[in-house]
């Protein structure tokens, strides 16, 4: 087997790009460490931000990973320059990717965006798209309930539904085109907030770009695996294994899935 990909988050939504490369790229092993003990990010400073997500790329660079990949759109926002600048191997966030699939698709060039409070702030996301094409409309809105509400692992049924409903409510008659999910977290209440604002919104999430512009960096480096031997996938996390291996199993429709609990302490 040849090197792994690296793949980290806050907690499991990062899973959501875990899902996509499991699609696009069956041959590549990812090692995957979420920071679930530390979760949310969204409404952390700055600081704190920065120095957890470089405790995971050095826990990830010691298990020899040719990529990185941030999966995390708060971390994105903070981090994403300044780590890239400082490895040689490659390393992707998740936020151009999601702006470049939100050009694509938008008619009207109305584009809502949604995440963490941190990445909202950040306006990371207008930032991008703006840098695409200037005439688009951008409205931000954070939704702070959100990424609680999937890593308790109730991301579906009507309590689910009730919020977000009350988290969207400004969005329902914006008269947005396309939606970008600008939280990893996000996609697991995808079905929720499609329903909710129904068919002429169409909603963006960045894992299936994201996965997509690794396939083509690995191609043109010469990186892709070349094995035939299945991957066998590993999974992190500062929090509860248990938990973890719950959700992880449902939303990667695995029977099951082995989580090692680690402490980031010491990296
Ligand atoms: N999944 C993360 C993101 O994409 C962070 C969620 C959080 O920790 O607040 O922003």
């Amino acid at each position: 087997m040849g090197q792994p990909i690296g793949i980290m988050d806050s907690g499991v939504g990062g899973l959501t790009v875990v899902k996509e490369v499991m699609r696009q790229l069956p041959n590549e092993e990812v090692i995957y460490i979420g920071d679930t003990a530390r979760c949310p990010y969204g409404p952390r400073p700055v600081d704190e931000v920065r120095a957890y997500t470089w405790q995971m790329t050095r826990f990830l660079l010691e298990k020899n990973v040719k990529m990185l990949v941030i999966a995390c759109n708060t971390a994105t926002a903070v981090t994403l320059t300044e780590i890239r600048s400082a490895l040689k191997i490659p390393v992707l966030g998740v936020i151009h990717p999601g702006a470049r699939s939100a050009i694509k698709h938008t008619r009207t060039g109305k584009i809502g965006v949604i995440g963490t409070e941190g990445t909202i702030k950040s306006e990371a996301y207008k930032k991008a798209l703006k840098s695409i094409n200037q005439l688009v409309d951008v409205q931000g809105l954070a939704c702070p309930r959100f990424v609680p509400l999937v890593e308790s692992g109730e991301f579906r049924g009507p309590f689910a539904e009730r919020i977000v409903e009350q988290e969207l409510a400004t969005f329902k008659n914006a008269y947005i085109d396309t939606l970008i999910l600008g939280c990893t977290h996000y996609p697991l209440l995808e079905e929720t907030i499609s329903q909710y604002l129904g068919p002429e919104v169409q909603i963006i999430s960045s894992g299936e770009e994201t996965a997509r512009e690794m396939s083509t960096i690995l191609f043109f480096q010469d990186l892709l695996n070349s094995s035939s031997f299945e991957p066998n996938h590993q999974f992190f996390t500062t929090g509860s294994s248990k938990l973890f291996s719950q959700i992880a199993s449902q939303w990667l429709e695995l029977d099951s899935i082995q989580t090692e609990s680690i402490s980031l302490e010491r990296y």
